[in-house]
């Protein structure tokens, strides 16, 4: 748990001052608590039995019997009072402490997680990450609350106990104390394996959670074709597989207490049996007997109260290394040393000898070359599969490639700040993401600063306006889940306004028009071939109407640049690739998306 505390140490760094006022506070709790007994003492010894008194700091000599008792019951209430309010100042500003410590983790988590690369994503569960934001940071901050409240006053109570011990009479203590190490023992013992059993049952919550979520998701498919029970099935196999683990855990624990209260139990036995005859043999006072079984008495109950605290750190060390697993990972991608904020940039594109893999050994991209100049308009077909995606994320740096380099401006992409390049890129991904939020706040989600008019310019451009106006709420309309209230073409629209609204010198469209309609498509294009003026745009498109005016035509099969040129000269080659693809168009139904390899491959 130390070590814990150590990851985290950067995190303490602000609650410094709270956190010493507080462990001060609490260390005087303990001492109060250490000194409740000693009323006791005086009245069995001196009120009870008339031994004569000695106090340290106070006189007392001369005082009846009677002054004596109220003496050491005012004493006793005032050290009640005062621990209480110690105790209530150190458990408030240790606690509070650790709660906003979490928050602050949990804040950094979600920072990190967002850097993170897409090839990071790509291998993640997104419920498996929700859950460690959610539920492992709730047991760290269980763990950091206990140890604070638990840990440090008990392990001070222990400390202050036994040198207090030790001082009445070391013999009889050690007798006493006798139990420690079997104790120490169990404690290591049963840490270990409730660590064990709760990283295990995190595991396979955060493996739950992550299914809940991918099924909830796709319900629609679930229900359509009819997978219910199935899906029912699936879970419940989980969901008992993570109830074994969190049981183990459970039943560690429940041992683990009882065992803790037969040895403590028979730690007692031991010192009633031993003090008793010292009493009588009038070695040790009536009333010392009493400090040490108050003590003894006290001195298992941090034992317990430290032991029950073995559970709930075992788990939060658990869930902090969960948490740390992707807080010390480091995004793949990654600003290189000295890398600068690039001024706006023209729009060069260069690629050279570029190959990347998503996997080791398999790569997806083979030897892109390539060269665009500011302004062009450059068209991106292929059949599906071909990596026509996975070449437009290099730009934004989604992915690095393996070998060669990625040129803007003439400049290595990996020596301009992330930012800085991200800024001058607008995307329309293949698979148009909204947020939960209005229709207005989608499409201003593409530029931080923009202005209402950017937002409702961008929205007649890219032809949002148009259903827009029938909805009651207009730009108010929320759009529920993933913008779950719209239709695939309108959710196409919104984000290609989006990437308007962003106003970048480079502009990359994923199959832009796929979802709409042959008349909206083409007032798309209109629209688009004015917003592209001056900015070099990258448009993968499998449709003749978007194909035929660009600048520059890349043709991918299987990775790599089978042909390129413009339209024309692309038709003039015979048997071409390019060309059997356009007259599978023209020839079949026009306009129809080629959507599989196959297909395309019978056109030839
Ligand atoms: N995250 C990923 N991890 C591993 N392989 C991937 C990943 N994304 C894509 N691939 C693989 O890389 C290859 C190229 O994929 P890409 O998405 O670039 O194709 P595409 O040309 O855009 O196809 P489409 O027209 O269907 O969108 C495919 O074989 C695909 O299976
Ligand atoms: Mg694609």
């Amino acid at each position: 748990m130390l070590e814990t505390l150590r990851r985290f140490r950067s995190f303490l760094a602000p609650y410094r001052g709270r956190l010493a006022v507080g462990a001060f506070c609490t260390l005087g709790s303990s001492a109060l608590t250490l000194l409740q007994p000693w009323p006791l003492k005086v009245i069995v010894d001196n009120v009870l039995r008339g031994k004569p008194i000695h106090v340290p700091f106070v006189s007392v000599t001369g005082w009846s019997r009677a002054e004596l008792l109220d003496g050491a019951i005012v004493a006793f209430v005032a050290l009640v009072l005062l621990g209480a309010l110690f105790d209530y100042a150190g458990t408030y500003l240790m606690d509070s402490s650790g709660v906003r410590m979490v928050a602050d983790v949990r804040e950094a988590l979600f920072a990190h997680l967002q850097r993170h690369s897409l090839r990071f994503h790509a291998t993640q569960r997104t419920g498996d990450l929700i859950s460690r934001v959610m539920s492992d940071i709730g047991r760290i901050q269980d763990m950091l609350i206990q140890s604070f409240s638990v840990l440090i006053p008990n392990v001070a109570l222990l400390v202050g106990m036994m040198t207090v011990m030790f001082l009445i009479d070391w013999s009889f203590t050690l007798i006493a104390l006798a139990v420690g190490p079997p104790l120490f023992l169990l404690i290591f013992v049963y840490k270990r394996r409730i660590k064990g059993a709760s990283r295990r049952a995190r595991q396979l919550e955060g493996r739950l959670a992550a299914h809940t979520g991918e099924v909830l998701g796709a319900v629609r498919v679930v229900q359509a074709f009819t997978r219910e029970d199935f899906e029912e099935e699936r879970f419940s196999r989980q969901s008992s597989s993570t109830l074994g683990a969190n049981l183990e855990a459970t039943r560690l624990q429940a041992r683990f207490s009882p065992l803790v209260d037969i040895i403590a139990g028979l730690g007692t036995a031991i010192v009633l049996f031993v003090g008793t005859h010292r009493v009588l043999s009038g070695q040790l006072s009536l009333g010392l007997l009493l400090v040490f079984l108050s003590y003894l008495g006290s001195l298992y109950k941090p034992m317990r109260q430290l032991s029950k605290l073995t559970y709930v750190s075992a788990k939060g060390v658990a869930s902090a290394e969960r948490v740390s697993e992707i807080l010390d990972a480091e995004p793949d991608v990654q600003d290189l040393p000295g890398a600068v904020a690039a001024p706006r940039l023209r729009g060069h594109v260069r690629l050279e000898n570029v190959e990347y893999a998503y996997a080791p050994g398999r790569p997806v991209l083979h030897e892109i070359e390539l060269d665009v100049e500011p302004g062009q308009v450059v068209a991106v077909v292929g059949p599906s599969g071909a990596g026509k995606s996975t070449f437009v994320s290099l730009l934004p740096r989604f992915f690095d490639p393996q070998r060669g380099r990625v040129l803007l401006d003439g400049r290595d992409v990996r020596t301009i700040r992330l930012r800085s390049l991200r800024s001058q890129i607008a995307i329309v991904p293949q698979e148009p993401l909204l947020f939960d939020g209005s229709i207005f706040d989608n499409i201003a989600y593409g530029r931080a600063e923009a202005r209402e008019q950017d937002v409702l310019e961008a929205a007649r451009l890219a032809l949002v306006d148009d259903f827009v106006r029938a909805l009651p709420d207009g730009y108010d309309t929320m759009l529920g889940e993933r913008g779950a209230s719209l239709s695939g073409g309108e959710r196409q629209r919104i984000s290609i306004a989006r990437a308007i609204v962003r106003d970048a010198p480079v502009l990359v469209l994923d199959e832009p028009t796929s979802n709409l309609d042959p008349v909206s498509e083409r007032l798309l294009v209109d629209a688009l071939a004015r917003l592209l003026e001056g900015r070099t745009a990258f448009v993968i498109a499998h449709r003749m109407s978007t194909v035929a005016r660009a600048d520059q035509v890349l043709v991918f099969d299987g990775g790599r640049i089978v042909e390129r040129g413009k339209h024309d000269e692309l038709m003039q080659i015979p048997g071409g690739v390019y060309r059997s693809f356009l007259d599978l168009q023209l020839g079949g139904a026009a306009a129809t998306p080629i959507s599989s390899r196959r297909r395309w491959r019978a056109g030839r």
